[in-house]
């Protein structure tokens, strides 16, 4: 099969797209045929080496953890699915992805995909979207009239976050550049705000929710938007638990983990029309140098998808 695998650490030069044996599955894996992948930043911050000490890994190694495909075989004990099935996972991180005609994933990291997308916009969804949900709804237990403050609300995580924070009834305020204000009222935003144009301070009244997608300064500037016992969620940085303090809010850093669970609270959203995935590009496994290259811009609208 065709795979595109990194066999050291650097640029996107590092990325090879070579012919392999396809993955042989464990007795609880379902093998995927591989439809669609998409691009997240962890891609390229692996490839760089950023997270060499977090995951180690054995090279080479096929990049990617969004899939969306069609079911081809069966681990012995696998129960729920049959050949055929079409489904989407945010497969484990320390294991080859999915830049690849096949994919062997555990099935309990499987959900079936939403009939509503097709496979391309369903790739787009698992990562940014387990990692939107679980810091929004697991983790800040949002609820309706929350106020809630969406950094990056144009990129992948963000633009689902919206989208999220909306269906469970909060008062949603998103941040992006002059550029994509359009945008973030597009996809639910109550308030679009353009963090180039004044400090966020005098922006933005103070809220009950941060979801923190940056870090860095933006994190820093986000302390004083909090209403007491208010909370900031970062999946870039783990907060400052001094600052917390200081302003008497509380404070979590996610990493996320596959979860069915959640891919299937997903799909409820794409199903009763309160998600809906934005591709801004789709590339071949054959371009993927160029997709890493835009991804790593930081500019990115949505979700940049592989389609295999
Ligand atoms: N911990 C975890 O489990 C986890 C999971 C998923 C993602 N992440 C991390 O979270 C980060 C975001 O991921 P992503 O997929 O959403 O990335 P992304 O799609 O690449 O985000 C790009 C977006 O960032 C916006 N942006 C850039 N600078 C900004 C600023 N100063 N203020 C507000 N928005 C800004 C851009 O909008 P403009 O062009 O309008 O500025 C663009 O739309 C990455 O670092 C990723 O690795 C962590």
């Amino acid at each position: 099969m065709r795979a595109v695998r990194m066999f050291e650490y650097g640029g996107p030069e590092v990325l090879e797209l070579v012919d392999i044996e396809s993955p042989v599955v464990a007795a609880d894996e379902v093998l995927i045929q591989v439809k669609a992948s998409s691009i997240n930043p962890v891609d390229w911050k692996i490839r760089e080496g950023y997270l060499k000490d977090f995951i180690p890994y054995e090279l080479p190694v096929t990049l990617g953890w969004d899939v969306a495909g069609v079911v081809t075989q069966l681990g012995d004990n696998v129960t729920g699915f049959k050949i055929g099935d079409e489904v989407f996972s945010r497969p484990a991180i320390h294991k080859n992805g999915s830049y690849a005609d096949f994919i062997a994933v555990t099935a309990d990291e499987v959900a079936f995909k939403p009939p509503g997308l097709d496979f391309s916009q369903a790739a787009s969804l698992p990562l940014a979207g387990i990692t939107a949900y679980q810091c929004l709804v697991d983790v800040a237990e949002v609820k309706a009239g929350d106020r809630v403050l969406i950094h990056a609300g144009a990129g992948g995580v963000g633009h689902l976050a919206i989208q999220i924070a909306k269906a469970k009834g909060a008062y949603v305020i998103a941040t992006a550049s002059a550029t994509n204000q359009e945008l973030l009222r597009e996809l639910g935003a109550d308030e679009a705000i353009d963090y180039a144009k004044a400090p966020l301070a005098e922006q933005i009244s103070k809220v009950d929710i941060v979801l923190d997608s940056m870090g860095g300064d933006v994190l820093a500037a986000s302390w004083e938007l909090l209403n007491a016992n208010g909370i900031v969620v970062s999946i870039v940085e783990p907060p400052s638990e001094e600052k917390a303090k200081e302003y008497s809010v509380r404070v979590a850093f996610v990493f996320i983990e596959p979860s069915r669970r959640i891919l299937n609270e997903l799909r409820a959203l794409v199903d009763s029309n309160q998600l809906k995935p934005l591709i801004e590009n789709r590339f071949s496994l054959e371009q993927i140098k160029e997709a890493h290259a835009l991804s790593q811009s930081g500019r990115t609208r949505g979700k940049i998808v592989i389609d295999v």
